[in-house]
């Protein structure tokens, strides 16, 4: 992984960046020390050098059983019991999976919302298929995967009978705590632990993402030394000169500093729509909170130049660009010479779809540049498990460092709670 920041130097100098240095090197230090504001929630920081082999077989183990029973794996779960596992899996499955059936079981999910025709028209699916669940919750208690969940858990046993459901569902939730965990323990589900000093939006590489990404048929161990390798990167160097997490979070800093509130994750590549959405969780709750906090914000090119395109090149001066970029495709698929060449476009015979997208990242780089737009890039050499991995280590660490600049408890979301109280008033809970 590499990060780039020569197209934001117009607006942040090396020598601005150079006098703001401490501040991220202090972030930094509050981070791997564990000294900073919500310190039992900094698990995640040793997390890929400690997973050990036993857990890494006993959830391959479980992935290879539901992937065998199951043409389908529902994933439930919401924010992050959920983002994770989605981005990986999107980011590396094929582009059409659903209409190239593989080996693997598909993966689909639920309790991420509250459309009564999303879960009808699940319902109808499973009525076809032979699936498995997995309900992950940290907490156990969260309203919207505990309602998929009920509808789905009924449906499992009516379809199989309670004694085939119960080796059809596995749940992730806390070691000891909440409705998951009893629910759990009395129906005998074979059951992963969430650690308690790992929070949902940084739970990934924990069972919550790595067994919906095994199950999907993905290699969790390459993902894992993806994430080891830049741990190790960033944990050994404390300078900020030789550290990408502390440079990408500093220049965050000052850009929102000079009025730049919204980040645009940008991605020409459109398996990335749900790694987008996963940093946007990810900053999003982290950083959001005290009146403060950079908006983060996403759009998928082609597509999005020809919508949002207007709005970053000409619109209100208040977005920087994170550009991610893949440097190569895994396939190739060249432009065909044409007799007739009524649209004129023999001039690009013979050249990759691939090139012609990094010259047109190129150009789209040099417009938002020429339109004041500060632009940060991050490439990988392609879409792998490996590159994943480092790239989720990456966006953790810069995140409790960029919260910690910013003064701010990365770990919480206490405003998350505002309109789960309002829902329970509204709906007659009892105690609200
Ligand atoms: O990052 C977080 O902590 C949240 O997004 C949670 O993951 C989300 O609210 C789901 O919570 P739970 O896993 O307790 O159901």
């Amino acid at each position: 992984m590499k990060l780039t920041y020569t197209d934001a130097l117009f607006a942040v100098s090396e020598d601005t960046l150079r006098a703001h240095a401490q501040l991220a090197e202090a972030a930094f230090q509050e981070t791997i020390q564990k000294s900073g504001r919500g310190n039992d929630f900094l698990g995640w920081v040793d997390l890929p050098a400690q997973v050990s082999e036993n857990e890494i077989q006993a959830v391959e183990k479980c992935a290879a059983h539901l992937a065998q029973c199951s043409e389908v794996v529902v994933v439930i779960g919401i924010g992050g019991s959920y983002l994770g596992a989605r981005a990986v899996i999107e980011a590396l499955q094929h582009g059409f999976r659903a209409m190239m059936p593989g080996a693997a079981p598909t993966v689909l999910y639920a309790g991420n919302n509250m459309s009564e025709d999303y879960i009808s028209d699940l319902l109808e699916v499973l009525n076809q298929k032979e699936y498995s669940l997995m309900v992950i919750s940290k907490s156990g208690t969260t309203t919207e995967p505990a309602l998929a969940f009920r509808i789905l858990k009924q449906h499992c046993e009516q379809k199989y009978g309670v004694d085939e459901a119960r080796k059809r569902i596995v749940a992730i939730t806390d070691r000891a705590r909440g409705a998951l965990k009893t629910l759990a323990t009395q129906e005998g589900y074979p059951t992963f632990v969430i650690p308690d000093d790992v929070g949902g939006r940084y739970s990934v590489l924990t069972p919550v993402g790595l067994l919906p990404i095994a199950a999907a048929g993905f290699s969790i161990r390459k993902l894992l030394d993806g994430a080891k390798s830049m741990r190790q990167q960033l944990l050994e160097a404390p300078n900020f000169e030789h550290n990408m997490a502390m440079q990408y979070a500093l220049l965050r800093y000052i850009l929102y500093n000079q009025d730049r509130q919204v980040e645009l994750m940008t991605s020409f590549e459109p398996k990335f729509y749900f790694f987008i959405e996963w940093f946007k969780q990810l900053f999003g709750e982290s950083e959001g909170k005290e009146h403060k906090g950079i908006f983060p914000a996403g759009a998928i090119f082609s597509t999005d130049l020809h919508s949002l395109g207007q709005y970053i090149q000409e619109g209100t001066r208040q977005l920087f660009e994170t550009v991610l970029t893949v440097e190569h495709a895994h396939a190739h698929v060249s432009i065909p010479f044409d007799e007739q060449n009524t649209d004129g476009l023999n001039y690009l015979q013979h050249r990759s779809i691939d090139e012609i997208c990094h010259i047109a990242q190129q150009g789209t780089c040099q417009a938002h540049v020429d339109g004041e737009v500060p632009n940060i890039k991050i490439s990988i050499p392609e879409i792998n498990e490996f590159y994943l991995g480092e790239l989720i280590y990456f966006f953790e660490l810069s995140c409790a460092i960029s919260g910690y600049m910013l003064k701010v408890n990365p770990f919480d979301q206490p405003g998350v709670e505002a309109y789960k109280k309002n829902m329970f008033k509204l709906l007659g809970k009892p105690g609200f």
